[in-house]
């Protein structure tokens, strides 16, 4: 699957009665007809495309006030690719109570609407004054072809995979066509060749999406996670029956975690969940009231790591959302020794250790602040670092070992700074050069003294 990002914006026209028309601009993805390419896959080409999601409940919110629906352009264009969605955009309103109501408006207009120039916005202007705010929306339409139907079937399908960056919203859609009373005026799509609306639109409704409010979870090592994953069908099912399944890719293998049959309308009938992965589960009830399939993982290995696949099958038609988890672990940290007590003559070695820490990519600095300052130092030599040791768990351990001169002067404070992706902040361990000890001799003279003071003391 190739992933390329378009650049996009969202673009929301509000009509009064707190509906809006979300515009996206979107790619159509089509397999290169012929030009199979040698050992690098099929060719794409890319088109640009315009969705039109009409009437899409939005709370109430001032600052759109002055937005107006959308406007398809007074001539119909057959080279033009407009998708309408017509039916009631169940899904959208969750899409839209999120991207609305965090404002994030992008008003590119050049940009957004390739199929209608602003001079068929009235208004369009008006637009520009909201709060602009970059955000990247990537919106893929490609055909759809669903199992066991022939590949230029009417209605025809669509997928629109659909990302806003930033969100965290993700959501993979069959549209289906609507049907379109023909007469001599009909038009037909030149890319498509599918029969165009009076207003020279595709007009499609959504007949079943799978969304996650999730792209990327990171949890701890021997922790629990959720992976998010719902979907949602039209009114009236497409099968009678789902089927899910969860797969894990990583590093180039894959395997299945989790898979799950279940009849729709039969709150009696069985349901087959096969766990492949102890500790892996779906909630079974859920997923037939609420269309929410997510997995929980319990005690999280770094093998559980990777790429996870939610595939929700509703007869013919199947579609999936990708979910990253990535396992992370802090470092324990802690020094090599407790006090550090000057030597006269030889340098002392202080080690500073990491252990059991996930992923690997962990950095120690050494820093010094000697008493008469108030900044600490990097040291200028930052030490020599152990070669990482892999435990049995998956996790890594570290240690970096510096030399401290016996130049260093008595109250030096020592300092090991920890950074790793599985902290905010980095850590810090110190400690505190002391001075050296006295000769040993003085303190076999000091003890006689006191004794001899006793011995005296007792004797008189
Ligand atoms: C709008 O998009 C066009 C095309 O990508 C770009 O050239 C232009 O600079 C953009 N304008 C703003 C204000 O971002
Ligand atoms: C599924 O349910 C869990 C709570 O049980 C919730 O946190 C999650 O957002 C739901 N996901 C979907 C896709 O509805």
């Amino acid at each position: 699957m190739i992933e390329v990002l378009f650049f996009g914006c969202f673009l929301t026209f509000v009509n009064a009665d707190g509906v809006a028309d979300v515009v996206l601009s979107c790619s159509l993805v089509e397999e290169g007809a012929g030009l199979g390419g040698m050992g690098g896959g099929a060719l794409f080409t890319r088109t640009p495309a315009t969705l039109v999601l009409r009437d899409v409940p939005v709370g109430p919110d001032e600052s759109l006030d002055t937005l107006t629906p959308f406007v398809p352009p007074s001539v119909p264009d057959p080279d033009l690719i407009l998708f309408e969605n017509k039916g009631d955009s169940f899904f959208l309103q969750r899409l839209a109570s999120v991207s609305v109501k965090s404002a994030p408006f992008v008003l590119n207009l050049s940009r957004s609407v390739p199929a209608v120039s602003s001079a068929e916005i009235p208004n369009a202007v008006m637009l520009l004054h909201a709060d602009c705010n970059e955000l990247e929306v990537m919106c893929e339409i490609s055909r759809y072809a669903p199992r066991g139907l022939p590949e230029r079937s009417d209605p025809a399908y669509f997928m629109v995979s659909l990302s806003v960056e930033g969100l965290d919203i993700s959501t993979s859609l069959i549209l289906q066509t609507l049907p379109v009373e023909k007469d001599q005026s009909t038009l037909t799509q030149n890319k498509l060749s599918l029969p165009l609306s009076q207003s020279g639109t595709l007009q499609t409704k959504v007949i079943f999406l799978v969304f996650s409010n999730i792209n990327s979870v990171s949890a701890p090592l021997r922790g629990d996670v959720l992976l998010n994953c719902g979907f949602k069908q039209e009114e009236t099912s497409l099968a009678p029956e789902v089927g899910l399944e969860w797969r894990l890719q990583h590093r180039g293998k894959g395997r299945k975690v989790l898979e799950m049959k279940r009849e729709l309308d039969n709150t009696e009938g069985a349901t087959v969940v096969h766990g492949e992965r102890k500790g892996s589960s779906v909630d079974a009830a859920q997923a037939l009231r609420e269309g929410n399939v997510s997995m929980s993982l319990t005690e999280l290995k770094v093998g559980d790591e990777g790429t996870y696949i939610c595939t929700v099958n509703l007869g013919n038609f199947h579609a999936q959302q990708v979910i990253q988890l990535h396992i992370v672990q802090p470092p324990q940290v802690s020094l090599s020794e407790e006090k550090l007590i000057l030597q006269k003559s030889s340098p002392q070695t202080l080690s500073c250790h990491c252990a059991k820490y996930y992923p690997l990519d962990t950095q120690m600095e050494w820093f010094f602040l000697p008493p008469t300052e108030s900044e600490p130092k990097l040291f200028p030599n930052q030490g020599s670092l152990s070669s990482h040791r892999q435990h049995g768990d998956g996790t890594f351990s570290l240690s970096s070992h510096i030399t401290i001169p016996p130049s260093f002067s008595p109250g030096t404070k020592i300092t090991c700074k920890v950074s790793h992706p599985a902290m905010d902040e980095p850590l810090y361990v110190s400690i505190v050069v002391e001075s050296p000890q006295p000769d040993s001799y003085w303190w076999v003279l000091g003890f006689l003294v006191v004794t001899v003071l006793f011995f005296y003391q007792v004797m008189k």
